[in-house]
């Protein structure tokens, strides 16, 4: 029997490799492309079982490398599950955002979704598979870092033409949209405050930020045949940052009940 292949772009990262590790359970073999090769690698090694996670150096923004991670799959097997993870964002406001950095993040965080996609289409029609993108918050409302907040909504909207269109062929598409997590992406900001992570859980009204785990578990209901009937859905893993805030609800009601 033909083996069932899940990309995870971008699994060289934390969320990315939490995927990889989830899907497993359900894939004969997870293909992990990532810009960073030597970083991939070492992830596929620390996921153990050698010959299911499959370690690629790919740059996703590229055609001509996405072609070649669309083969790479075919060789191992026939594609159910493609997660588009990679992705980043470069400038905090638009005050900073140059046209460059604007290109650039629109390109990794929207366009390279769809390139993918189109490269594993013909996989996914044969295997009744699906699509998973990972947006964020950032897609629906305003939290900082406009380019690749605006490419993240273009993102959900991705989501939807791809299940609208591709329904009739039994291909789903949805869309996980974090909040904070703590992964190698926050850095920066860490460096600069190192309470970032204490400072945001005020926001959240679990009062925790999500974990790659939180993230991956929902890719992979999203993925499995318990989710079959969802299609062009969004499904929030933000500890209920984008339902509300107490703090708010709190000033507005003038109720200590919040
Ligand atoms: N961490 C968060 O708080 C958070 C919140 C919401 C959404 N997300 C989303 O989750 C996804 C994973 O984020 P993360 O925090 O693990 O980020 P990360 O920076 O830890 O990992 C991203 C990975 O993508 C890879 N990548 C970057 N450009 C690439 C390219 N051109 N081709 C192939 N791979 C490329 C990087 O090498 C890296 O390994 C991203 O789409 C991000 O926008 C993260």
């Amino acid at each position: 029997m033909t083996s069932s292949v899940a990309i995870v772009t971008g699994a060289a990262g934390e969320i990315g490799r939490a995927i990889a590790r989830r899907l497993a359970e359900d894939h004969d073999i997870v293909l992990m492309p990532d810009l960073d090769g030597a970083a991939v690698e070492k992830a596929a090694v620390s996921l153990g079982n050698p010959g299911k996670f499959i370690a690629l150096a790919c740059d996703i923004t590229d055609p001509a490398n996405v072609a070649d991670m669309a083969a790479r799959a075919a060789a191992l097997g026939v594609v159910r599950t493609l997660v588009n993870n990679a992705g980043a964002a470069r400038a905090v406001s638009l005050q900073e955002t140059t046209p460059e950095i604007w290109r650039m993040d629109s390109i990794l965080n929207l366009e390279a979704a769809f390139l993918c996609f189109r490269a594993v289409e013909d996989a996914l029609k044969q295997t009744k598979g699906s699509v998973v993108n990972i947006a964020s918050v950032n897609g629906t409302n305003v939290f900082g870092h406009p380019a690749y907040s605006a490419a993240k909504a273009g993102l959900l909207h991705l989501t939807k033409l791809i299940a609208v269109e591709y329904g009739k062929f039994g291909i789903r598409a949805n869309a996980v949209s974090p909040g904070t997590v703590r992964t190698q992406a926050w850095e920066d900001r860490a460096a600069a405050n190192p309470n970032v992570f204490e400072d945001a859980r005020r926001w959240y009204p679990l009062q925790r930020i999500a974990n790659p785990e939180d993230v991956a578990n929902a890719v992979g209901f999203l993925a499995s045949p318990l989710a079959a009937a969802i299609t062009g859905a969004c499904l929030p893993v933000d500890c209920g940052l984008t339902a509300g805030q107490a703090e708010l609800a709190r000033t507005f009601s003038q109720s200590d009940d919040y």
